[in-house]
């Protein structure tokens, strides 16, 4: 059987359904309810939201100050990357300590004022869990580097070099690409899927996964709302080290999503922490493949309740090399048979999640939609449209709601990511194409989705006082949150109106997913049917429109929200200006 490996490259007061309608039991055909499945998530990256302190970092008094601008776009959960203590190898992702907040961040008294900010306007924290790997600077790994007899040796993974050099594992940010590196105060390798100061954490030790378990408590019990699971399908590891096994064709990303014990830790983790909390889940799932989907997710199961796949993202992307855009890899039908198999993968059992943006992406708007002046406002629409129709929790990353496009650096000076520097580096040491590289990183560099929130149209877009960490984007002048607030055709006025939508429409949230038209090279087209009501939604994804069907015995109702001001309705087709989004009822003829 051939699997489909995915590769990892490396979103007004709250309009909730009245109580006794959430608690009605679904039609037959829908799936089960949960809060976790009808919330709307935005993500927010700390660094980049609001600096209060003046040192061009965000923090959290910037988030406070900006919560109620978060509560006036509808959304009800707030997942914030990591503000744990860390050195910042990895802007957050390279923890020092598990349970203290970043200097740069503020503290723990700061903590808490924001989640009660957050808890007091309705709206819910979900936390980043980055437990594959922690910091070199962690004190667990300063012990275990240490000596091979200390108590902490077994914390992180060691190879002694006597054994020899150990079996290629691949890195996703070391500048060698090498994940095994060598300490001499031991004279021993030790293993890091990502930086040289990201060691992996071993699992294979019950101490350490007690460890985990006691800071997921730690932090439930301060009244966190759940977590976002760094990497988590990486947390087991075949400790013998063997080669790569041909089988998967040099593919260490699937590999890595494959250890041996990774179920078994997922279910203690349910057993010891998760199933004593109202909390939700959501893994990264890199690596996983869709075949394998339902062993995180299925309720039964008790692991966790949703992932991130991959599949979205590396649309566009080179395949096997996710640093590169691929323009060959950009077949609308391609995309609309990604949505349409996820879909069919939680028809039954578990539930999915959609995102087009994150920290780790480019932004939406540039990648699936087109950024130039005539088209920008209408595909930055169009594609919130299909965040907010598709059956999966929806994630909105910060910044998407008004537009935000890549700023795309020319220089690598301009640059603050390791992935693209440490890249950089080696293809330079290796006589690369270090131009095309750049041009490559313009589109497809992270440093794109994180540029500091455009608030304003003064210097540093209202975001610091002082030189953002990153450049902040010079569009900021006409795309930011003031301008946006006063004009009722924008982004962000679109956004709060199409989020209202979704959480007065229980068709959108729990209904039949049908894809319509799927080989129409412009138009991504499906229906969304429960208990006998049905919504067709229709997007054109081209500069020139396109068209598309009512589906046979349907005739058009009325029309629920459209991103420009003429209808597409012409009798029993759909004439889509570009970027055109529409949501309207099909009524039976
Ligand atoms: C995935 C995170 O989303 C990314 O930002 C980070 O660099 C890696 N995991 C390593 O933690």
């Amino acid at each position: 059987m051939t699997r489909r490996l995915a590769f990892v490259p490396l979103a007004l007061a709250l309009l909730a359904w009245p109580a006794a309608q959430a608690s009605q039991a679904p039609g037959a055909d829908a799936p089960r309810k949960a809060w976790w499945k009808e919330v709307v998530v935005y993500q927010i990256y700390p660094r980049s939201f609001q600096d209060s302190d003046g040192d061009g970092i965000g923090d959290l008094r910037g988030i406070i100050s900006r919560l109620d601008y978060v509560q006036s776009l509808g959304v009800d959960v707030v997942w914030l990357n990591p503000i744990y203590e860390s050195p910042n190898d990895d802007n957050g992702y390279d923890i020092s300590d598990y349970r203290a907040i970043m200097r740069q961040m503020g503290t723990m008294a700061d903590f808490d004022a924001m989640l009660a900010g957050m808890h007091q306007r309705g709206i819910k924290l979900v936390m980043d869990l980055v437990v594959n790997h922690s910091s070199d600077e962690h004190a667990w790994f300063k012990q275990s580097r240490a000596s091979r007899d200390n108590p902490y040796r077994d914390y992180y993974h060691w190879w002694p070099a006597e054994r020899g050099v150990p079996a290629k594992r691949w890195s996703f940010f070391d500048e060698e690409a090498n994940a095994w590196r060598y300490d001499a105060t031991t004279n021993a390798y030790y293993l890091h899927y990502f930086s040289r100061k990201q060691p992996d954490l071993n699992w294979e030790n019950p101490k350490l996964r007690r460890e985990v378990y006691e800071l997921m408590k730690f932090w439930f019990d301060k009244g966190v709302d759940g977590f976002r699971m760094d990497v988590i399908p990486f947390i087991s590891k075949d400790t013998s080290f063997p080669p790569l096994p041909a089988s998967y064709g040099g593919n260490y990303v699937a590999y890595y999503a494959r250890g041996p014990h990774l179920h078994e830790y997922l279910q203690e983790m349910n057993r010891e922490v998760l199933s004593r909390y109202d909390v939700m889940t959501v893994g990264e799932g890199a690596g996983v493949a869709i075949e394998d989907a339902l062993d995180f997710v299925d309720e039964d199961r008790k692991e966790l309740q949703t992932f991130f796949h991959f599949e979205v993202a590396d649309w566009g992307r080179r395949k096997g090399d996710f640093m590169y855009p691929d323009p060959d890899n950009r077949r609308l039908p391609d995309l609309k048979d990604v949505f349409t198999r996820w879909d069919r993968v939680f028809e039954k059992k578990g539930w999915g999640t959609v995102y087009l943006g994150n920290h780790d992406q480019s932004r939406m708007l540039s990648r699936y939609g087109n950024d130039t002046p005539p088209y920008r406002v209408a595909s930055a629409k169009m594609l919130l449209t299909l965040l907010l129709t598709m059956r999966a929790t929806p994630y909105v990353y910060y910044g998407d709601e008004l537009g935000m496009a890549n700023i795309r650096f020319r220089e690598i000076s301009d640059y603050r990511d390791l992935q693209t520097i440490n890249y950089y580096t080696r293809l330079k040491r290796e006589g690369g194409d270090v131009a095309g590289f750049l041009a490559a990183q313009a589109e497809v560099s992270r440093d794109n989705g994180r540029t500091p929130m455009q608030w304003t149209a003064a210097t540093n877009a209202g975001f610091s006082t002082a030189t953002p960490w990153i450049r902040v984007n010079p569009d900021h002048e006409s795309v930011n949150v003031e301008a946006e607030e006063r004009a009722p055709d924008s982004v962000l006025s679109y956004f709060r109106r199409l989020l209202r939508l979704r959480k007065s429409e229980p068709t959108l949230v729990y209904g039949a997913y049908q894809l319509l038209d799927r080989d129409n090279p412009e138009v991504f087209a499906y229906t969304r049917s429960l208990d006998g009501r049905s919504l067709l939604v229709a997007l054109s994804f081209s500069a020139s429109g396109g068209r598309t069907a009512i589906p046979a015995g349907q005739a058009p109702g009325k029309v629920l929200i459209n991103n420009l001001a003429t209808s597409p309705v012409q009798a029993a087709q759909l004439e889509l200006a570009p970027y055109q989004a529409v949501v309207l009822e099909l009524d039976r003829k």
